[in-house]
């Protein structure tokens, strides 16, 4: 967290969807949250990732509430938010950090990209976001913040990103989509669109790191957003700071996404 952003969000009570080890984006944002006084709980995606986010939450976030939720399976979904609803009743906020798609879709030609993994790739990495939302903004009462993480090859061809530009292109859209439904009943739904970060899942586009390099050089801020600085954002977005925003795109990228050639 860049500021002193206490109390920004004590008394809120927030689902962080996405934390696979400490380099998620999802775990820079569940740090700025609990800074910023949230409760949170988490999900995860299933026991391969359990040991690790249970590590993680206990040290620094002890008593954090932990549910797995593999988010293709509705019956998952569905038993998340009915352990939301006894155990908080009221739901604030929802943070939702999850992609996928075969590390074979994300190298070489979008041309070859397979039925099966274009339809994997919009199960979990866009469709998802309505499923969540679908079952869990009847807990947001007090009216919320749901926040998901895309990429701006959505907009543009980044190579190699292939079926997870479309796949973001759709997030995006849902976004939209989800702001509207919603929007009558207080919940607000917006996206971070961030630079590119070292993750888990960043491994899995073909040359990573020649894609940092490009981006770096071309920032108009001449570096890379970091991570502190798109869970700020988040933060930002999940606070009542943004209370007239509802259904955008931040760009936290550090003016990446304004650039030509
Ligand atoms: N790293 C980047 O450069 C970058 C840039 C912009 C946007 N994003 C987006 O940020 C989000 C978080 O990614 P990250 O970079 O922190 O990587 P990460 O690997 O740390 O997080 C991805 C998460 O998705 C989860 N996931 C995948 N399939 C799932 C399923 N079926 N059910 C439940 N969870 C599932 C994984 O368990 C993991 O926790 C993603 O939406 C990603 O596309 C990443």
């Amino acid at each position: 967290m860049l500021m002193d952003n206490k109390n920004m969000l004590s008394g809120k009570k927030i689902l962080i969807m996405g934390v696979a080890n400490q380099r998620s984006i999802a775990w820079a944002i569940a740090k700025a949250y609990a800074s910023a006084g949230a409760e949170l709980a988490f999900s995860y995606q299933n026991g391969r990732f359990k040991g690790k986010v249970e590590k993680l939450v206990e040290s620094e976030m002890p008593g954090s509430l932990l549910v797995p939720c593999d988010v293709t399976d509705d019956g998952d979904i569905e038993n998340l938010a009915s352990i939301l609803q006894n155990k908080w009743g009221t739901l604030h906020g929802i943070v939702h950090s999850m992609a996928y798609a075969k590390k074979e879709e994300l190298e070489g030609m979008f041309v070859n990209t397979s039925r099966e993994g274009f339809l994997l790739a919009q199960n979990i990495s866009a469709y998802s976001l309505t499923a969540v939302s679908k079952l869990l903004y009847p807990l947001m009462k007090e009216g919320g913040s749901i926040i998901t993480l895309t990429f701006q090859g959505s907009e543009r061809v980044v190579p190699n990103y292939n079926v997870m530009g479309v796949a973001k292109a759709s997030l995006e859209a849902s976004v939209r989509y989800l702001a509207s439904d919603l929007g009558s009943m207080g919940i607000r739904v917006n996206a971070v669109s961030a630079g590119p970060i070292r993750t888990l899942s960043a491994k899995g586009v073909k040359n990573f790191n020649r894609l940092l390099e490009g981006v770096e050089e071309k920032t108009p801020l001449r570096r890379l957003a970091g991570v502190e600085e798109v869970a700020d954002t988040a933060l930002f977005l999940a606070s009542d700071l943004s209370s007239a925003l509802t259904g955008t795109i931040l760009y936290a990228d550090c003016g990446y996404h304004i650039m030509g050639a």
